[in-house]
């Protein structure tokens, strides 16, 4: 009987951690399984509470599961604390603590919503990208440092990347590519940083022991603008860090909102699944947050943690039937007028789930 931990988060993290439970429940049922679940608190919440944003229960218990599914962490509540006491210092921590270093951002546009995107629908059509970010190293783990200098103050961040922490997530990526369409672009800039010419020749290396992968080295810059210039160029894509974070909400757009998409983060006895959103605090409280990142990162977990495959497509299929049907939440909606808040979101998904043959 798999155990979750449950970290809900701040913001629309607790909003949207209510539907994913829901529906986890529904598909348990469905499908005559049982999983227990252990909600610990992180990031603002876990601060208000312990002062500190990933307190030694919320370590130690993640350890002690089967799959981590977390909803959000941050707000303007917490912006002025120190560097090491911010929510998302919490869940930079938990990630490392985990060491969970591949993190899998599908990104899929979903036929009835191809006229939500502000691009055009035969841009979208048929996209069905996999972006790897490398999720434990780069320049957000990097050293930090501040002083003062004659004119004011000197801020430094180190991108560091050490060949093995480049192989082990390019390998997860190649292993994807020909599970997939064969094809794998690494994002780099390795005409300007020295981590980045590491990361190709690291890239170039490891490429022939995958002879049925065709791959190609993108930078940037450039990647940011073939996403939105032909998104169906790209198969599987793997970067660094910060370049997979920000690429990864630019990607968010082919689908639609950044709501939709959903990730799970690899390479650990325990894995960690979550939406790609943060905790939305502009939205926070009024009930109108999409929850179909989240319940998408349920779908990963059962598939990737559990090897539950029908359930998973359960989860999958029911979203875009509740699509199909024509609602949507808030951030979907064109006529603004009429959507469906959160939950009823939740529960549509969860009928779809029932009604599942
Ligand atoms: P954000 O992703 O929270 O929000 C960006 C925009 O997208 C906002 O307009 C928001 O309303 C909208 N949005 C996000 N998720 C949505 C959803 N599920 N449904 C509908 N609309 C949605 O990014 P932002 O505003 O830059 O950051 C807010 C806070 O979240 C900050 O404290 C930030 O550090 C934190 N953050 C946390 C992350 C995490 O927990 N994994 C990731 C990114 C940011
Ligand atoms: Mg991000």
């Amino acid at each position: 009987m798999p155990k979750i931990a449950l970290l809900p988060g701040d913001g629309i993290g607790p909003e949207i951690m209510k539907e994913a439970v829901k529906v986890l429940e529904a598909v348990s049922e469905r499908f005559q399984r049982t999983c227990t679940y252990e909600v610990l608190p992180i990031g603002g919440e876990a601060i208000d509470r312990y002062g500190d944003p990933l307190p030694e229960e919320t370590l130690l218990g993640v350890k002690c599961v089967d799959a981590v599914l977390l909803g959000a962490v941050g707000g303007p509540k917490w912006d002025k604390e120190p560097a090491h006491r911010r929510p998302e210092s919490g869940l930079l921590r938990l990630r490392k603590g985990l060491g969970v270093y591949a993190n899998l951002r599908p990104i899929v546009a979903c036929d009835s919503l191809l006229n939500v995107s502000t691009l055009k629908p035969e841009i979208l059509r048929g996209v069905d990208i996999l972006i790897v970010r490398e999720l434990t190293g780069g320049i957000y783990f990097g050293a930090k440092e501040r002083h003062a200098v004659e004119d004011g103050e000197q801020a430094t961040d180190m991108l560091v990347y050490e060949t093995k922490e480049i192989e082990r997530v390019v390998r997860t990526a190649f292993h994807l590519a020909s599970q997939r369409r064969g094809r794998l672009a690494s994002v780099d800039k390795a005409n300007v940083l020295e981590s980045s010419r590491l990361w190709r020749e690291t890239v170039n290396r490891i490429a022939p022991e995958y002879p049925d992968v065709k791959v190609e080295h993108v930078l940037v810059d450039n990647c940011a603008m073939q996403l939105i210039r032909n998104p169906r160029q790209f198969d599987v894509i793997v970067t660094e860090n910060m370049f997979g974070d920000i690429l990864s909400d630019e990607a968010a757009m082919l689908t639609g909102s950044i709501g939709m998409l959903p990730s799970a983060s690899l390479g650990a006895e325990v894995d960690l699944y979550e939406p790609i959103h943060g905790s939305a605090p502009d939205i926070a409280g009024k009930g109108i947050a999409n929850p179909v990142g989240i319940i998408l990162s349920v779908a990963m977990m059962l598939r990737h943690s559990f090897g539950w495959e029908d359930e998973a497509q359960a989860i999958e299929h029911a979203v875009n039937h509740v699509f199909q049907e024509g609602y949507r939440t808030k951030d979907l909606a064109s006529d603004s007028s009429y959507f469906l808040h959160t939950e009823e979101f939740g529960n549509k998904v969860v009928e779809e789930i029932v009604n599942f043959e």
